[in-house]
C-alpha cells in the first residue's frame, strides 16, 4: 500500500481507495437471523427455524415479564459525578490503592511523583485489572494485574511523562505487571497483610520460564536467553484466568508498545518477523515509555527477537513467592485479553482466549491430557490444539484447529504467530474480543465483543476483510454487544457449536433499530463497550465496561463507565455499580466467603476522594451487602 497524501489521515484515504458499500449490511445479517430465530427476550435464540422459539435455551419468550427478577438489589441510575455508586444495601470500600505499600519499609506514598523508584516494586501497582483471589494454608491470597502506567503522572511533570533515565524507565516497569499478596478483613474492612512472606511484585524484569511447543525456537533466542526457554517480565497485563489446579494467569495484552527502535533494523531480519512486526504493531516509536532508549532489551534494532517472548499467557503459583511464572507457547501468541478455563466432558483442560484488537479473533485451546486432581499439571497449557472460531450466520459455528497441515507454517511459527495462522485458516474477524466467561451452571461461554468503528469500514492488520457477520452484525459498531456460544454435545471440546448474542448495547433514547440495542436494552440499564466480565456461584453473569463515558451524543444516558449483572435465563440486566468519571471498571473476583465481591477501578478521573482526591488513584474496592449476606 502507497503512503496516503499528506491531506488525509490514513482512514480517509483507506476510504477513499476502498469504498465500503452504502447499504448497511445490518439489515441483510441481522433481521434475517432475527426473522429466522426470533429475539427471544431481547436476545438471539440459539438453534434455527421456528421450533425453538419458546422453548430454547430462555425459557418461553415472555419469560422476562413473568419471571420475578433474580436481582437482589434495587438497580441504580447512570451517574456522571467523581464517585463509586453502589445500591441502597450495599457498601463499597477501598482494598488498595496505586502506591500502598506491600511491605512496612516502602510506606510513604508521594502525590507529586507517585513515589520514589526504590519503592516501586514494593508497593500496589498501576491501573488495576484482572484479579483472582486463592485460599492457602487459613491465607487469603490475591493476584492482581497492573495492566499500563499512566506516564504523566508517575514522573515530575517538567518531564510530560517521558524517561529521562534509566531509573524513571524502572519505574515504570516495577509499577506494572502484578501482585500477589495476602489480604484480611478486620475492624476496618479488608486491608493488606502488609510484611506477608506472600506478598510479591512481578515486574517488567521479573524471570520466566517459556515452555510449551515453541520453546528453545530460533525466533524465541535473545541476547538475554540464547536458549530461548527464559523471559525477563510480563507485559501489559490485561484479564485473568484460574486453572483448576489454583494457579493464576495473567494475560499479555498490547505488549507491542512497550518496544521501539534506537536504529535501523537489521538487514538479514526473517521476512516472518518483519510480518509479524506489522501484523502485531511494532514499530521504532512505540508508545512513548521509551524503554527501547535506556534498557537496550526493548530496542528492536538490537534485540529484534525480544518482542517475541512477550504476548502469552503466563502461570503463576500465587502459594509459592519463590516460584518462577512460565509462559505457556501453546496458548498461542496474541494481544491476550484474558482466558476463561474450563474442563471438557472427559476431562481435558478447555482454555477459552479472546485477541482484542479490532478484526482480530477468538481462539481455543484443548489439551491432549486430561487433568486429575491432585496429579501433574505439566503440558496442560501447552501440549494440545490451538483452534480459532469461525461462526456462520446461520447460528452456528466451529472451531478450526491451526495444525502445519492447515495453515503451511511449522507449530512454533502458529503459536508465535497466531494471528497470521488464524488469518490463513479463514477465522471469523471480529469486533475486538475482551473477556470471556463460562457459565458454571451450563455448557456455555460468553465474550464481550466491545466495539470496532472499523468494522465494514476497512480490513483488520492482516488484510482481512471485516463486512459485518453474524456476531458482528453493526457496521461502525460503537456499542458492542456479547456473544455466547454452546457447544454440540455439552461439551467443551466439541468442534462445533450453535451461538447467539446475549445483548447488543445501543441507545435506545437515540437510535430506533440495531443501534438502539437489543430488546434488554433500555434507558434505565443502558451502557457501551462491555469488557470486563465474570459469572458468579450463582450462575449470574456480571459485565463491566470501558467504553464512552462523555454522557453526550450518542452516549447521552449511559454515564459512567459501570459493571451490570445479567441474568443468562432471561436475559435481564441491571446497573449494579457506577465507577467514578473517567474510569474504566475491570477486574472481578470474590472472597472466598463470598461475602465480598473485589472491583477493579482503572485510571479514574475527578476526584474521587476514597482513590486519593487530588490524584485519584487507580484502586481495587471491596464490595458488600451491609446485612453481610452473600454477593454472588
Ligand atoms: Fe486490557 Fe482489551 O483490555
Ligand atoms: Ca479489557
Ligand atoms: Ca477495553
Ligand atoms: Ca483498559
Amino acid at each position: 500500500m502507497t503512503k496516503p497524501p499528506a491531506d488525509l489521515s490514513a482512514d480517509d484515504w483507506d476510504e477513499l481507495n476502498f469504498p465500503r458499500p452504502h447499504e448497511n449490511d445490518f439489515d441483510r445479517v441481522v433481521e434475517r437471523a432475527v426473522s429466522r430465530r426470533g429475539f427471544l427476550n431481547g436476545v438471539l435464540a440459539f438453534g434455527s427455524g421456528a421450533a425453538v422459539m419458546g422453548t430454547g435455551l430462555f425459557g418461553s419468550t415472555s419469560a422476562l415479564a413473568q419471571n420475578a427478577s433474580r436481582f437482589p438489589f434495587t438497580p441504580i441510575g447512570a451517574q456522571t459525578d467523581g464517585m463509586v455508586h453502589v445500591p441502597e444495601g450495599y457498601t463499597a470500600t477501598v482494598l488498595a490503592r496505586w502506591g500502598d505499600p506491600l511491605v512496612s519499609a516502602a510506606d510513604g506514598y508521594d502525590v507529586a511523583n507517585g513515589g520514589p523508584v526504590e519503592n516501586s516494586d514494593k508497593v500496589f501497582g498501576e491501573n488495576t485489572d484482572g484479579m483472582e483471589t486463592f485460599s492457602f494454608q487459613g491465607h487469603q491470597l490475591i493476584a492482581i494485574n497492573h495492566e499500563y502506567a499512566n506516564r504523566k503522572t508517575n514522573l515530575p511533570a517538567a518531564q510530560d511523562g517521558t524517561p529521562a533515565n534509566a531509573d524513571d524507565v524502572l519505574k515504570f516497569q516495577n509499577l506494572q505487571g502484578v501482585v500477589v499478596m495476602e489480604i484480611a478483613e478486620g475492624e476496618n474492612g479488608w486491608q493488606i497483610v502488609k510484611d506477608s512472606p506472600f506478598n510479591r511484585r512481578i515486574t517488567h524484569n521479573a524471570p520466566m520460564t517459556i515452555t510449551g511447543p515453541a520453546a528453545g525456537h530460533d525466533l524465541l533466542k535473545t541476547e538475554a536467553d540464547p536458549t530461548g526457554t527464559a523471559s525477563l517480565g510480563t507485559l501489559n497485563n490485561c484479564g485473568s484466568g484460574k486453572t483448576p489446579w489454583g494457579t493464576y494467569l495473567t494475560c499479555e495484552e498490547n505488549f507491542n508498545g512497550y518496544f521501539g527502535a534506537t536504529d535501523a533494523l537489521p538487514e538479514d531480519l526473517p521476512s516472518e518477523t518483519v510480518a509479524g512486526y506489522d501484523r502485531y504493531g511494532i514499530g521504532p516509536d512505540g508508545w512513548g515509555y521509551d524503554y527501547h532508549k535506556w534498557d537496550p532489551r526493548f530496542d528492536i534494532s538490537k534485540n529484534p527477537n525480544e518482542p517475541h517472548r512477550a504476548g502469552w499467557i503466563v502461570e503463576i503459583d500465587p502459594t509459592d513467592p519463590d516460584s518462577t511464572p512460565v509462559k505457556h507457547t501453546g496458548l498461542g501468541r496474541f494481544k491476550h485479553e484474558n482466558a476463561a478455563v474450563v474442563l471438557s466432558t472427559d476431562g481435558r483442560v478447555v482454555v477459552y482466549m479472546g485477541d482484542d484488537e479490532r478484526g482480530e479473533f477468538l481462539y481455543r485451546f484443548v489439551s491432549n491430557g486430561v487433568y486429575q486432581p491432585g496429579g501433574s499439571t505439566d503440558g496442560l497449557l501447552d501440549d494440545g490444539t490451538l483452534y480459532v472460531a469461525k461462526y456462520n450466520d446461520d447460528g452456528t459455528g466451529e472451531w478450526l484447529a491451526l495444525t502445519p497441515e492447515a495453515t503451511g507454517m511449522d507449530m512454533a511459527e502458529i503459536l508465535i504467530f497466531s494471528r497470521m495462522a488464524g488469518s490463513a485458516v479463514g477465522a471469523t474477524t471480529m469486533d475486538r474480543p475482551e473477556w470471556i466467561a463460562a457459565n458454571p451452571h451450563s455448557v456455555e461461554a460468553y465474550c464481550c465483543l466491545t466495539n470496532n468503528k472499523n468494522r465494514g469500514v476497512k480490513p483488520n492488520a492482516g488484510g482481512d476483510a471485516t463486512p459485518v457477520n453474524g456476531p458482528n452484525p453493526r457496521e461502525a459498531n460503537n456499542y458492542g454487544q456479547i456473544v455466547r456460544w454452546r457447544p454440540h454435545g455439552d461439551d467443551h471440546a466439541a468442534d462445533t457449536f450453535d451461538w447467539d448474542l446475549y445483548v447488543m448495547a445501543g441507545n435506545p433514547e437515540v437510535h430506533d433499530g440495531a443501534y438502539a440495542g437489543s430488546d434488554n436494552v433500555t434507558a434505565g440499564n443502558m451502557f457501551n463497550s462491555p469488557d470486563g466480565m465474570g459469572f458468579d456461584s450463582s450462575g449470574l453473569v456480571w459485565i463491566q465496561t470501558d467504553g464512552d463515558d462523555s454522557n453526550e451524543g450518542e452516549f447521552a444516558g449511559q454515564g459512567n463507565n459501570q459493571m451490570l449483572v445479567g441474568d443468562p435465563a432471561t436475559g435481564e440486566i441491571a446497573r449494579f455499580l457506577t465507577g467514578p468519571n473517567g474510569c474504566e471498571v475491570t477486574g472481578l473476583t470474590w472472597s472466598a466467603d463470598r461475602r465480598t465481591m473485589f472491583v477493579g477501578i482503572q485510571h479514574p478521573g475527578g476526584d474521587w476522594p476514597d482513590g486519593g482526591g487530588a490524584l485519584p488513584r487507580s484502586s481495587v474496592i471491596a464490595v458488600k451487602r451491609d446485612d453481610n449476606g452473600l454477593i454472588g
